[in-house]
């Protein structure tokens, strides 16, 4: 054979696995459904930040596919917009899975378009409980206000031995969850809820003063409150700071969305002696977090910090690209919702478990007590871990968290 025609069956061999490569390494489609803009603006982009710093960092678990977040705005939470949104995803763009929904009503008046698409749709905040019931096709990797305010409940009474609480919430289906959570675990260990307060809604930031007076005056142990955090949380500390809660012996306590890392330095002083149970702060010390820390505020800057939304951006990305490497990047819903029955991932957070009967997180819970570093911030100090927390709400079958029949 002349030189010639090796060299030219060479290159022929070269472009048939140029060929071959291309054909195997398959793009997915994501349909991201995050409030852009409007209320919940910087949850879209924490979240959307975590979960492409999952594809960053683990490039590796990630080939051969590539994936293509095709973005949709929710807007306002109240489910309209997030419900197109879906629709136009599944129906125009005709995407692979679904991601994204920060906000409760969002999820919830997507869910039967979501059922009627078929396919995987990873849900990264929204925290009401039965949410997931609502679609087979629904796996969740951000978690529910059962699993923080139960195990705050508990902790309540136990540790901070509380004897009565009063609860003030924002008032739509998370803020219920949070309130009967909470109150379930507390009465059971021996405390008592005085007064539980519907303190306006998630679409814009209420003055919190009327409730919070009314709170200070029924003289609790503990005012456990709930919001959806970002300025909602800014403005709860701000009111108890306000109204001398602190010195008059009322201690704030409430699930990690009232101490968002994005808020906490912003809120002064005022923060300090704040206690919470939630599953993420920026403070924990296992190595995938200091890693994921480290490697944010090196992409977005020394001020910067992930909070518990891009920690469940994150963590849902790791849940799709596993989905996709055991569809084989076919992405077939109900296969990709199998594979993901009992999946186990070492997060930031810690270790988390998808739960096989309910598609619901099962993550660790960490009580925490903001304290001033020598470094002149404000952090988070541990105080106890609540390990493997199911949502105890499917747990117990309550309501519509039962398993539908
Ligand atoms: C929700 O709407 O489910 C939601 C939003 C923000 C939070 C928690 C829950 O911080």
């Amino acid at each position: 054979m002349s030189q010639r025609m090796i060299t030219a069956i060479a290159a022929v061999a070269a472009l048939a696995g140029m060929a071959m490569t291309q054909a195997s390494a398959q793009d997915v489609k994501v349909g991201v459904i995050l409030p852009f803009t409007g209320v919940g603006a910087e949850f879209a982009q924490q979240i959307e930040r975590g979960a492409q710093l999952y594809l960053k960092l683990n490039a590796d678990q990630v080939k051969p596919y590539t994936f293509t977040m095709i973005k949709r705005d929710s807007k306002a939470p109240n489910g309209a917009e997030a419900k197109i949104a879906a629709q136009e995803l599944l129906t125009q763009d005709k995407v692979d899975v679904l991601a994204g929904w920060v906000y409760s009503p969002d999820a919830i008046a997507s869910a039967p378009v979501v059922n009627a698409g078929k396919k995987l749709a990873v849900i990264m905040n929204a925290g009401t409980s039965f949410i997931t019931n609502l679609s087979p096709y629904y796996v969740r990797t951000s978690f529910t206000l059962w699993h923080p305010s139960y195990a705050l409940g508990e902790a309540a009474a136990k540790t901070l031995h509380a004897k009565t609480a009063v609860v003030a919430y924002t008032d739509y289906p998370p803020g219920k969850d949070s309130l009967d959570g909470f109150k379930t675990a507390f009465e059971a260990n021996g405390g008592r809820v005085i007064d539980a307060i519907p303190a306006g809604g998630p679409g814009a930031v209420p003055d919190f003063t009327p409730f919070f007076q009314r709170a200070k005056d029924e003289k609790p142990d503990v005012l456990f409150v709930f919001v959806p955090a970002g300025d909602h949380a800014t403005a709860v500390v701000k009111t108890y700071s306000a109204l001398g809660m602190a010195a008059a012996g009322i201690k704030l306590i409430g699930p990690g969305d009232i101490v968002q890392d994005i808020k906490l330095q912003g809120m002064g002083d005022a923060a300090i002696g704040l206690i919470t149970m939630h599953h993420y702060n920026a403070d924990l010390g296992n190595a995938q977090n200091k890693k994921f820390v480290a490697a944010w505020k090196k992409d977005y800057g020394a001020d910067a910090t992930p909070d518990f939304t891009s920690v469940g951006g994150y963590d849902g990305m790791a849940a799709i690209v596993h989905a996709a490497q055991a569809t084989k990047g076919k992405m077939d819903g109900d296969e990709a919702v199998k594979s993901l029955l009992g999946w186990k991932f070492d997060s930031p957070q810690g270790p988390i478990m998808i739960d096989p009967e309910t598609r619901d997180i099962i993550m660790n819970e960490y009580l925490s007590e903001v304290v001033k570093g020598p470094d002149g911030k404000l952090h988070e100090k541990p105080l106890a871990v609540v390990n493997s927390v199911k949502d105890q709400c499917k747990v117990l079958a309550l309501g519509p968290c039962a398993p539908k029949k």
